[in-house]
């Protein structure tokens, strides 16, 4: 089993131009393929909302929401450095209310650290977790839980005052504390500008080359069929083959093929016993009756 990858590898990492590849997962059996797969980080996403609970956005995503999916992606994956996701609402209003949230998820949940949304009006957040001990990642760009105020899920950074306030947002994140952040859906022109500028790993998610990628599981693998980003590149067609599948059960069933004589435990005595067991079972059925 390979060793489990911490902080300290992910800076090492950059500084020997390694690429860290990161996924999302919401439940046990992703969280064990990723790791069998070798992936150096997943991210238990609050976009769990959409992709695995069927939300339009993820927004109505809570911590208890969160927390139990982190358990999960916990137990799939025990050897892998897990993030946090901390959803709308949950340190927002205040740094202590973020403080306690972001705690939640180290001692609940067993993450190794946590992400939130943001840039320069985060950062007293993020100073906060940070200074309770607790490993953040920053998340600029297209962030989806402002998404209404960004009017949709679209790329940012396209033209040079957005680019800018990207960022003032970038070095904000860092100044505060965190110790990666990941950038989303923004050009590679303006990413590049911020990796020379900071000296912490910068993530991409649609956001072109960086110190690694992240992708979401349910795009990836096509489990998520709402709509793809045009960043996203799909691996595999899951939702297809699960479909197939459970139509083929359904034909099956419907047509007397399953089950069949190799889905079935048959009788370890001999079958006369049993006749006279059904036999006896009656008569003392009919005698009560009577
Ligand atoms: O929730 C999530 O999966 C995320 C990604 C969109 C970056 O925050």
């Amino acid at each position: 089993m390979a060793k489990k990858k911490g902080i300290l590898d992910f800076i090492k990492m950059k500084e020997k131009m390694e690429q860290v590849t990161w996924i999302t997962a919401y439940d046990y059996p992703v969280a064990s393929f990723a790791e069998q797969a070798g992936i150096d980080m997943i991210l238990v996403g609050d976009s769990l909302g959409m992709v695995v609970l069927g939300y339009d956005k993820t927004n109505p995503v809570t911590m208890e929401d969160c927390l139990s999916h982190c358990k999960a992606v916990r137990r799939g994956a025990p050897n892998t450095w897990i993030v946090g996701d901390m959803p709308f609402m949950s340190y927002q209003v205040s740094d202590e209310k973020a403080v306690y949230n972001a705690g939640r998820f180290i001692k609940e949940a067993d993450m190794d650290c946590i992400k939130l949304e943001g840039g320069v009006r985060v950062t007293p957040r993020i100073r906060a977790i940070v200074d309770a001990g607790i490993p953040v990642i920053g998340h600029i760009g297209l962030t989806p839980q402002s998404s209404g105020q960004l009017g949709g899920f679209k790329a940012q950074g396209r033209d040079v005052k957005n680019a800018r306030a990207l960022i003032e947002d970038a070095l904000a994140v860092q100044e505060a504390g965190a110790y990666s952040i990941l950038v989303e859906a923004v050009p590679p022109e303006v990413t590049a500008f911020i990796r020379e500028l900071l000296t912490i790993p910068v993530y991409s998610i649609g956001a072109g080359p960086a110190d690694g990628q992240l992708v979401i599981c349910g795009d990836m693998l096509g489990l998520f069929q709402a709509f793809t980003p045009k960043f996203v590149k799909q691996y595999a067609n899951v939702a297809e083959i699960e479909t197939e599948a459970i139509r083929a059960y359904v034909r099956d069933v419907q047509e007397g093929i399953f089950p069949s004589d190799d889905h079935v435990y048959h009788v370890i005595e001999p079958m006369e016993e049993f006749e006279k067991m059904f036999q006896e079972f009656i008569s003392e059925k009919e005698t009560e009756i009577k």
